[in-house]
């Protein structure tokens, strides 16, 4: 690295710290104030949701799912975000005895996704007081961030960029402007995107810094690892989606035919596929980054390996 690219990347570092002070939020003072979700109004909005894709559905149905899926995209994050802090903290070591600055912005990152953390089980709790009783995530939080943080970094880091960057993504193109959301629900995706801009920028940071340090074949096989990673996300929206299809027909307040129960999963899938997959994928800075760092062959193996998740 030569001393321009040394200072601009401190400058970058500097710079999130800055935004992280000046934008910091509590949960309860600023997100929640006092209020509670009301389920007259969407959670998700339907460029999320896609709801259009749950065609037996009539509209109030089709708003209880955007309530199911506005609960699960909460506990999603929750979820993801036990891995991303684990491997910001072990990232945060390279750092110790060396640039004071990366340090304080990676633990300032870490601090924000345990205040998400709690966030994200605060919402679960209060959508558990307003819909019907039933509703499963039972993926362990734990588990998965032992299986992820068993990749390599720089395919760790990769899905956590992917992620950092459809947060902000969604709110600004679905979330925002859909007039017909709860605000609460609004409100708890503007104030996480504010802190999420600024993980981003550091993912992206860490990403080049790790990369640098890699020789072609150990990135080779980290591109597999990202593969991999992503097989192993879409594995978690199948046994999400089989959750919640099936409180969707439990507790819709009709009886769902046995053919109709097949074409819900079908439109929940395709919905969560979207929104933790392809959404993300398709964002230029992220294609940016990622095809800055690899060749173009093993371009083409994620493209593969992601045609097969339609
Ligand atoms: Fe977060
Ligand atoms: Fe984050």
């Amino acid at each position: 690295m030569n001393a321009i690219d040394k200072i601009s990347t401190t400058a970058r570092y500097e710079r999130t710290i800055e935004t992280s002070k000046r934008v910091r939020w509590d949960v309860e003072r600023d997100v929640i104030r006092g209020r509670r979700f009301d389920t007259t109004h969407k959670f998700l909005p339907d460029g999320l949701s896609l709801v259009d894709a749950f065609t037996t559905l009539s509209s109030s149905e089709k708003r209880f799912v955007s309530q199911i899926q506005g609960r699960t995209y909460a506990n999603m994050f929750g979820l993801v975000e036990r891995f991303i802090n684990a491997k910001v903290l072990e990232l945060s070591h390279d750092h110790w005895l060396g640039d004071q600055v990366a340090l304080e912005a990676l633990v300032r990152f870490s601090d924000e996704e345990l205040k998400h953390q709690a966030l994200f089980r605060r919402i679960d709790a209060m959508i558990d007081d307003v819909l019907p009783g039933g509703y499963r995530f039972d993926i362990d939080p734990n588990g998965v961030a032992g299986a992820v943080l068993g990749k390599s970094t720089w395919a760790v880091l990769g899905l956590t960029l992917h992620i950092e960057l459809f947060t902000q993504l969604h709110y600004r193109q679905s979330i925002d402007p859909d007039p017909e959301l709860s605000e609460l629900f609004k409100d708890v995706f503007l104030y996480h995107w504010r802190e999420e801009s600024q993980h981003a920028i550091l993912d992206e940071l860490e990403w080049v810094r790790v990369d640098a340090g890699l020789t072609a074949e150990q990135r080779d096989k980290a591109v597999d690892e990202l593969i991999d990673l992503v097989a192993a996300v879409d594995g978690i929206l199948q046994t999400q989606t089989k959750a919640d299809a099936t409180y969707f027909a439990a507790v819709c307040g009709r009886a769902v035919g046995g053919g109709e129960v097949p074409m819900i999963e079908t439109a929940f899938l395709k919905a969560y596929r979207w929104q933790y997959i392809h959404s993300g994928l398709q964002q230029p800075q992220f294609r940016k980054v990622l095809f800055n760092l690899i060749t173009d062959e093993q371009g083409q193996r994620i493209q593969a390996a992601l045609a097969t998740l339609q």
